[in-house]
C-alpha cells in the first residue's frame, strides 16, 4: 500500500503540475494527504481535492474531474472522480504482480524495514515486585512490552528488554523477619511465591498486634543494605524463588529478557544523582524530606529522599535512566506500566529535564488500562487477585477439553493446547487499545469464532493444511492472475501490513497488529469460501491460489509472532 500511495502521489503531482506549473507541493506531501475511502468499492486511496481549491481557484468536484482525466493513464490502477474526491483503485495486475511479488521476495521479512538501523531502544517491562503474586495486572506490561520490543526489532532497532525487578526496599526487612519467625525452607522451596506471600501477609497481621515487628523489619533491611551476609543470602533466595515462578510464565509466553537488573542494582548509583540535584539547587527540604518542587508544572512534588534519608521509587528510576543512557545510548527508553503510574513517570521525567539531561525527551511512558476478569470460576489462592498462572492453566485446560472433542488424534496435544490456551488470553488482551479498561471472560477469549486468538491460529493452520494438500497434488506456487474479487480483496489486505507495523510502533499500540490479523483472517476465509484452491477449474488458477494461500499464511505467521503468539501448524 505504501508503494501504491507513493506512485499515486507522484501521478497526482504530475497531473497538478501540468495544470499549474508553479505548485509547491512535493509528492511526499501529497502522499500525506491521501485518505482511505470509507467504501472500498470506490477506491483504495482518495485525494481530497478541496486541498487544492484555493490554489487552483476552482471547485473541488471540477478539480477532481480534471485530474481524473489527466491521470487516466495511471499504470498501477484506475482513477475516477467522485464528488470532490479523486479516487484510485489498484489494478489486479498491480496486486498480483507487485504486491504478491514483494511478499514472496521478502518472505519472513515482509512488513519490516530498516528505519531503526544503528539505533538502540531500551524497553522496561513486566518488572514485577519480588515476593508478590504475579497477577493479571502484569499481563499488560508483559505482553505489550514484549510485543513493542519485537516490533522495534522488526524494523531494525537494536533492542534491550529489561525486567526491572522490584527487588529492593523495606518490605524485604519484613520478609526476612517473617521468614525467621514463621517460614520454613522446604515449604517455600515447594510452594514458591505463594508461600512467601503467605508469611508476608502474616507479618502484617501480627504487626497490627505487635508494632515492634516493624522496627525489627527496619533493622533487618538496614542490615541488608549494609551487606550483612546472612540477610543477603536470604534475599537472594527470595529473588530466585520468585524468578523461578515468573520464568515459568515467561516461558509459556515465549518471552526472554536481556537484563534482569532490578531496583537493587541502582543502590550505589543513586548518591551521584542526589548530589547533582542538591548542587543544582533543585532539591528542597520539605517537612524533613527532600523533594523537587513541580508546582510550576502543575504536578505535586517529586520525592527524592525520605525524612530518614532513604531513597524512593523516583530516585531509583532517575539513577536507572542515567545508567541506561550511558550503557545503551538509547534513542528511546520505553516504560510500560499501568496508567496508575502515569503521574510518577511525568514527575521524574520532568526532574530529569530540569537536571539538564538533554535526552529527557527520549524517555517514553506507555500506560495501559486496568484488567478485570469476569470469573468467580477462576480459582486463586491469594484472595481476590487473579494469578496469571491460574488464568493460563484454566485456559489451557479448557482448550484440552475442546480438543478432546474436536480433534482427539492430534499430535503434540500438550504443546498445541498451551499455544492456543495462552495465545487466546494474549490475543484477547492485545485486541483492545491499550489504554482502555477491560473486563474479559475466558469463554469469549476461547471461542473459535469472532475476533479471537483461536480463530486466528486456526486460520493459520488452515493455510498450512491447504499447502500440504497442494504439495501432495504437485501444485506449484507460481504465476497466474486475479480472477476473483475475493483474491483481490485478500491481496489488498496483505498489502497493508507494512503500514500497520509503522502505526503500531508510532502509537506504541500492538492492537494495530491484532486487529489487522483479524482483517487478514476474514479476507482469507472469504477467499477460501469463494475460490476452490487445489480443486480450482484450471492449473493456472490452482497455482495462483496456492501462491495466495502461502502469502496469507506467511503474513499471518509473522504478525502473530509479533504479538507473542505461537503458530501451530495443526490444531
Ligand atoms: N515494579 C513496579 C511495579 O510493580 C513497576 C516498575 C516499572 N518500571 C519502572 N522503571 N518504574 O509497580
Amino acid at each position: 500500500m505504501q508503494y501504491f500511495k507513493k506512485k499515486t502521489a507522484e501521478k497526482i503531482l504530475e497531473a497538478i503540475t501540468s495544470v499549474t506549473p508553479d505548485v509547491s507541493f512535493t509528492a511526499d506531501e501529497i502522499a500525506g494527504m491521501l485518505e482511505y475511502p470509507p467504501d472500498q468499492t470506490m477506491g483504495d486511496v482518495a485525494f481530497p481535492c478541496f486541498r487544492l481549491s484555493k490554489i487552483l481557484r476552482s471547485a473541488p468536484p471540477k478539480i477532481a474531474a480534471d485530474l481524473a482525466e489527466k491521470t487516466s493513464d495511471f499504470e498501477f490502477g484506475t482513477a475516477s472522480a467522485v464528488g470532490g474526491y479523486l479516487n484510485f483503485k489498484m489494478s489486479s495486475d498491480y496486486l498480483a504482480g507487485h504486491v504478491l511479488g514483494e511478499i514472496e521476495e521478502k518472505g519472513e521479512k515482509y512488513g519490516s524495514s530498516d528505519i531503526g538501523k544503528g539505533k538502540s531502544v531500551v524497553l522496561d517491562y513486566s518488572s514485577p515486585n519480588i515476593c508478590k503474586p504475579f497477577h493479571i495486572g502484569h499481563l499488560g506490561t508483559t505482553v505489550i512490552g514484549h510485543s513493542l520490543k519485537l516490533l522495534h526489532e522488526f524494523v531494525g532497532y537494536d533492542c534491550t528488554g529489561i525486567n526491572y525487578l522490584g527487588d529492593w526496599g523495606t518490605q524485604f526487612g519484613k520478609q526476612i523477619v517473617a521468614f525467621r519467625k514463621w517460614g520454613d525452607r522446604e515449604t517455600i522451596e515447594k510452594g514458591g511465591i505463594d508461600e512467601l506471600v503467605k508469611i508476608y501477609v502474616k507479618f502484617h497481621e501480627e504487626a497490627e498486634k505487635d508494632p515492634s515487628l516493624n522496627n525489627q523489619a527496619r533493622a533487618e533491611f538496614h542490615k541488608l543494605e549494609e551487606g550483612d551476609e546472612e540477610n543477603l543470602e536470604l534475599w537472594r533466595w527470595f529473588v530466585s524463588v520468585s524468578l523461578a515462578e515468573y520464568n515459568r510464565t515467561y516461558k509459556q509466553l515465549g518471552i526472554e529478557f536481556d537484563s534482569y537488573k532490578g531496583e537493587s542494582f541502582y543502590t550505589d548509583k543513586m548518591p551521584a544523582q542526589v548530589q547533582k540535584l542538591r548542587e543544582s539547587g533543585l532539591m528542597k527540604i520539605d517537612d524533613g524530606a527532600s523533594i523537587v518542587d513541580l508546582s510550576e508544572y502543575n504536578m505535586p512534588p517529586c520525592l527524592i529522599l525520605k525524612k530518614d534519608g532513604s531513597t524512593l521509587y523516583p530516585t531509583r528510576d532517575i539513577a536507572a535512566a542515567v545508567y541506561r543512557k550511558q550503557t545503551y545510548d538509547f534513542e528511546k527508553c520505553i516504560y510500560v506500566t499501568s496508567s496508575a503510574q502515569s503521574l510518577h513517570f511525568a514527575q521524574w521525567f520532568k526532574v530529569v529535564e530540569l537536571m539538564g539531561y538533554d535526552w529527557f525527551d527520549k524517555l517514553v511512558h506507555v500506560p495501559y488500562g486496568t484488567v478485570s476478569v469476569d470469573g468467580a470460576k477462576l480459582a486463586t489462592r491469594t484472595g481476590n487477585v487473579v494469578l496469571l498462572k491460574d488464568l493460563f492453566r484454566q485456559s489451557i485446560e479448557k482448550v484440552e477439553e475442546i480438543m478432546r472433542e474436536k480433534n482427539p488424534d492430534l499430535d503434540n496435544k500438550e504443546d498445541v493446547a498451551e499455544a492456543v490456551g495462552v495465545g487466546a488470553i494474549v490475543f484477547n488482551y492485545l485486541f483492545n487499545s491499550r489504554i482502555k479498561d477491560i473486563n474479559f471472560t475466558l469463554d469469549q477469549a476461547l471461542s473459535f469464532e469472532g475476533s479471537t486468538g483461536p480463530y486466528a491460529q486456526y486460520t493459520y493452520a488452515r493455510t498450512c493444511s491447504i499447502l500440504e494438500k497442494a504439495k501432495d497434488a504437485g501444485i506449484e506456487a507460481v504465476g497466474g492472475v486475479c480472477t476473483h474479487e475475493s483474491e483481490e480483496a485478500l491481496l489488498k489486505t496483505l498489502s497493508r501490513f507494512p503500514e500497520k507495523i509503522e502505526a503500531a510502533i508510532n502509537e506504541y499500540e500492538p492492537s494495530n497488529i491484532t486487529r489487522y490479523i483479524i482483517d487478514v483472517c476474514t479476507a482469507f476465509n472469504r477467499f477460501y469460501r469463494d475460490c476452490p484452491i487445489v480443486t480450482a477449474e484450471n492449473d493456472d488458477m490452482k497455482k495462483f491460489r496456492v501462491r495466495l494461500t502461502k502469502a496469507a499464511g506467511g503474513v499471518l505467521k509473522t504478525a502473530l509472532h509479533l504479538i507473542c503468539m505461537r503458530t501451530p501448524e495443526k490444531i
